[in-house]
């Protein structure tokens, strides 16, 4: 699997991370046996998968153990993150990272994340936890600063753009799909400039693998004038990713976003070996045509309140 260089961190991870996160929780969510949980892991390490993404709040983080055993730690990008959302403590932030190290059994986590933060969390973070990220930078706890976005009501990006403007972040985790574009002008355009290591979430989600989900997002955005009827309303409305080389949508929508300018790596979240396997086969293969790229662009372009999840 081909590599990227992660902004100016120095770590150059695979084009495709593992989430151990979304909708599937490597499978926990629907009670996946652990075995199979873990087996996920293991089978995306074999097959050239370096970065796995997880988090405190997941609970995968000793799956994300089990299933690292015997890889060589420098081979790997380990990032996991702290969950915002009920104001932690500065104290609980240090408390939560040597949770992490010692769940993933550890000694330094590549990228730690302030998980999930809210526009009108982001000053709180900044100011009052960010010192502490940069103690445990410090003390070697920590390689990397990292935040992600609470993409599913902060679908036009307001919280990263406020986080653009501070000088501290090292990787920002992006939501960004073949919907909702808006990563491009909002985010990407300055993370490039500035050398910003991004992770993109959300690639497939519900809406790219579930027809009824997507149904009830395309009516959502007619109702809101940000996408054509006739569109919409088309049996064949995605015919064009086929004839553009994608094999199914999860397909298409994966390679979108791979080769979108300034997605570094695209994370895929699953509990099954076999989409696993499927999703590193799109994540290996050519970019879909110049024609059906530009023609998702053109189609989606007003969209800004969908995160397809
Ligand atoms: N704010 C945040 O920090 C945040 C929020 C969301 C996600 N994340 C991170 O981003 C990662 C990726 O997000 P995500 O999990 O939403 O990823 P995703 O890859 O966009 O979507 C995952 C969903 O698609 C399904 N799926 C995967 N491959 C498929 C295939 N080939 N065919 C059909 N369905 C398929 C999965 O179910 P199956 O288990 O059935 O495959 C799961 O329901 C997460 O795991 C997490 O690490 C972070």
């Amino acid at each position: 699997m081909d590599t990227v260089e992660l902004g100016k961190t120095g770590l150059r991870p695979s084009v495709m991370g593992l989430g151990a996160g979304g909708p599937s929780r490597l499978g926990q969510s629907y009670e996946a046996p652990r075995e199979q949980s873990v087996e996920v892991v293991r089978e995306a390490l074999e097959l050239g998968v370096t970065l796995i993404d997880t988090a405190e709040a997941y609970r995968t983080e000793e799956i994300v153990r089990e299933g690292i055993q015997g890889t060589p730690r420098e081979t790997l990008v380990l990032c996991t993150k702290k969950s915002t959302w009920k104001e932690p403590e500065p104290a609980e932030v240090r408390q939560g990272c040597e949770d992490s190290l010692r769940q993933l059994g550890v000694e330094a986590i590549d990228v730690y994340q302030m998980h999930g933060v809210s526009p009108e969390r982001y000053p709180y973070v900044r100011d009052e936890l960010v010192p502490v990220m940069l103690e445990l930078r410090d003390e070697g706890k920590i390689r990397f600063l990292g935040i992600t976005e609470a993409f599913e009501s902060d679908t036009g990006h307001e919280m990263l753009q406020m986080a653009l403007e501070d000088d501290v972040w090292d990787v920002m985790m992006v939501g960004f799909n073949l919907l909702n574009q808006t990563a491009r002008e909002r985010v990407f355009a300055e993370t490039m400039h500035r050398g910003i290591g991004t992770l993109i979430m959300f690639a497939v989600r519900r809406a790219f693998s579930n027809p009824d989900r997507m149904r009830e997002i395309l009516n959502e955005l007619v109702e809101k004038g940000q996408l054509d009827p006739e569109f919409a309303e088309a049996e064949d409305r995605f015919q064009f990713l086929l004839d553009g080389g994608a094999e199914d949508l999860a397909d298409a929508a994966y390679r979108f976003c791979r080769y979108e300018p300034g997605a570094d790596v695209v994370l895929s979240g699953t509990g099954k070996v076999e989409h696993l396997r499927r999703n590193v086969e799109s994540l290996n293969r050519p970019p879909l045509s110049e024609a059906a790229v530009a023609r998702a662009r053109e189609i989606f372009a007003k969209v800004d309140s969908v995160s397809g999840s």
